[in-house]
């Protein structure tokens, strides 16, 4: 206890001194202990180097955000295989430098052939790994058609140009991480089983081997010479199609033919002296992000002190009322009505933290939206990029699970999605209060499914301030949150904020998650001594946040996570 207070009481006058110092600066230019890289002009932080650096490749070259967005996008498909894709799909949020804001959906969708209860057997039980592992898994892939609506709207460089270092990458070869190695080893069951024995992944790699991708530079030139229809009409969907459907799966010539990327317009919202821009449906980022954010705004965050037992009990009460909002009511807006405003709205955020009693935990049960527990996957991938005209652009990309569904066309060199179990397979059941929930994301053919991806942009007084995002399924919204409010609450610089540990809760189940070794035992016995509970089993990191923050001098700084191989680079 007295540990505890003394804690508290250097907490206490730590945030004085932030206090103090910060309002004599607005920007928060406490010096930072540790910062990420410093550039001039650009910064493109990604998950692997060899994709950053093709990105900044372009803006070398005099390309623009959108230029590096594409070459950025194909060349994760190729040295980050795990998340990064030609078979997935994506969400970027960007800003001009004209202030101009907007967004563009290029999420899976289900196929024609999909059904409400596709992942039922007859008893109405969900039929384990069939919307996971495998053909029947896969949602029409929307990454191809994504990078050129793109491209077309704003690019400046030849796609031809774009792709060129990428088909380089993919004929020279990547060469294994450690981290890449782990993560291969504990998929190749999976690839084997989906696949078979002679499947090129069946082959053990280890750190500092050289993998080779010959098919997939194929395939890359393929859709250089002959545009996105390649993809999507043209012999590769031939290919795709075939392919798809001689594993079992549902996925026709139409369904890809019939694809096509959504401009949409972003959530926008005001957080404290902040202009919040991130990714509306069907993905549920930027919705919960305004929802959590709108519920601490009228909190003095600071002086709660940065993940003290108060902090983190005020966070997480908010995010679980905004994950049991989300469950409810978000899905593929051109489906379902999502009553986005109403969700968002500060009246309605108000009531919704009317109940919160700082003495003690609520329980979820008592939280009346949603039935549903979401089980998402973790293992999606983010890049940041703001380039030297003063563009900005936050891209998440997913193949939904690690590898995707695992099908991998040795024919084409790519993984598939598995994003047909961000859908709730089971719907229509009552919760124990009786309440029948997720009809919203109920799978139907050409539906969307619900993402937690949330690319987001952060402007003060009408400038940029920060571009930021991570992979993490459900734990990507609060991930970006914290990132958030490490840097506008507490004078942290990207870097910090970045590294710092994390923590999440997300409604059902009912406990928070603390990254490994990042809180202390007194923190979480506070928390427990309110009625929280904690998930003391297996916790893994939280996201892997990939940001860039504008500096007051203009210049700018890239944090790359330290959880993975993430790179920032610039100019
Ligand atoms: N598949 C992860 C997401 O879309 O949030």
């Amino acid at each position: 206890m007295k540990i505890k207070q003394y804690q508290r009481r250097s907490l206490s006058f730590f945030f004085l001194f932030v206090l103090l110092f910060q309002s004599c600066n607005q920007e928060h230019s406490l010096k930072p202990s540790r910062t990420g890289l410093i550039a001039e002009k650009a910064i493109v932080v990604t998950a692997r180097e060899e994709a950053s650096r093709i990105g900044l490749m372009m803006l070398e070259k005099g390309g623009n955000a959108f230029d590096a967005m594409v070459a950025t996008e194909m060349a994760l498909a190729v040295a980050f295989p795990f998340a990064g894709n030609l078979g997935g799909g994506g969400f970027m949020v960007f800003r001009m430098a004209d202030g101009t804001t907007g967004s563009i959906d290029y999420r899976e969708k289900a196929p024609s052939a999909a059904h409400r209860d596709m992942y039922l057997d007859e008893k109405g039980e969900v039929i384990p790994e069939l919307s996971t592992i495998g053909a029947m898994a896969v949602g029409v892939p929307g990454t191809i058609a994504g990078v050129f609506a793109i491209h077309e709207k704003f690019g400046s460089l030849s796609i031809e140009e774009i792709f060129e270092p990428v088909i380089a990458l993919a004929e020279k070869g990547v060469v294994v991480t450690k981290n890449q190695e782990g993560r291969l080893a504990n998929n190749r069951g999976n690839f084997i089983k989906v696949n078979g024995e002679q499947t090129f992944f069946a082959q053990k790699f280890t750190e500092g081997d050289t993998i080779k991708y010959p098919a997939l530079a194929n395939t890359l030139k393929n859709i250089a010479k002959n545009g996105r229809d390649e993809f999507y009409k043209g012999e590769t969907a031939e290919k795709i199609a075939e392919f798809i459907q001689s594993k079992g799966g549902i996925i026709t010539l139409d369904d890809l033919a019939s694809y096509e990327a959504i401009w949409r317009e972003p959530i926008i919202f005001k957080y404290k002296d902040y202009k919040i821009i991130s990714m509306a449906p069907p993905s549920s980022g930027g919705v919960t992000l305004a929802q959590v954010m709108g519920m601490l705004e009228d909190y003095e965050l600071q002086s709660l002190g940065h993940n003290s037992p108060e902090y983190i009990q005020l966070l997480t009460e908010a995010e679980r009322r905004a994950y049991a909002d989300r469950n409810y009511f978000l899905g593929d807006p051109d489906f379902v009505e999502v009553p986005v405003s109403e969700l968002i709205s500060k009246n309605y955020l108000n009531v919704r933290m009317a109940d919160f009693d700082p003495n003690q935990a609520t329980k979820s049960s008592a939280i009346r939206e949603g039935s549903i527990q979401i089980i998402e996957s973790d293992e999606t991938t983010h890049y940041s990029i703001v380039d030297q005209f003063g563009n900005a652009a936050a891209i998440t990309t997913t193949l939904n699970g690690a590898y995707g569904s695992k099908l991998f066309s040795d024919e084409l060199g790519f993984f598939f999605n598995n994003e047909m179990d961000d859908f709730s397979a089971k719907t229509g059941v009552p919760n124990m209060f009786g309440l029948i929930g997720a009809d919203a994301n109920a799978i139907a053919p050409g539906k969307r499914m619900l993402s937690s991806m949330t690319p987001t942009l952060v402007e003060k007084n009408g400038a940029l301030k920060m571009v930021v995002g991570t992979p993490g399924g459900s734990t990507i919204i609060t991930s970006v949150l914290q990132t958030i409010l490490n840097v506008i609450e507490f004078g942290m610089s990207m870097q910090e904020a970045v590294d710092a540990p994390r923590f999440h809760h997300q409604w059902l189940p009912d406990h928070i998650n603390f990254e490994p070794e990042g809180f202390s035992t007194e923190v979480m016995e506070t928390l427990k001594e309110k009625g929280y509970q904690i998930n003391e089993g297996y916790t893994p990191i939280l996201g892997k946040v990939d940001a860039i923050l504008v500096l007051p001098d203009g210049r700018l700084e890239g944090g790359a996570d330290w959880r993975g191989d993430d790179k920032a680079v610039g100019f």
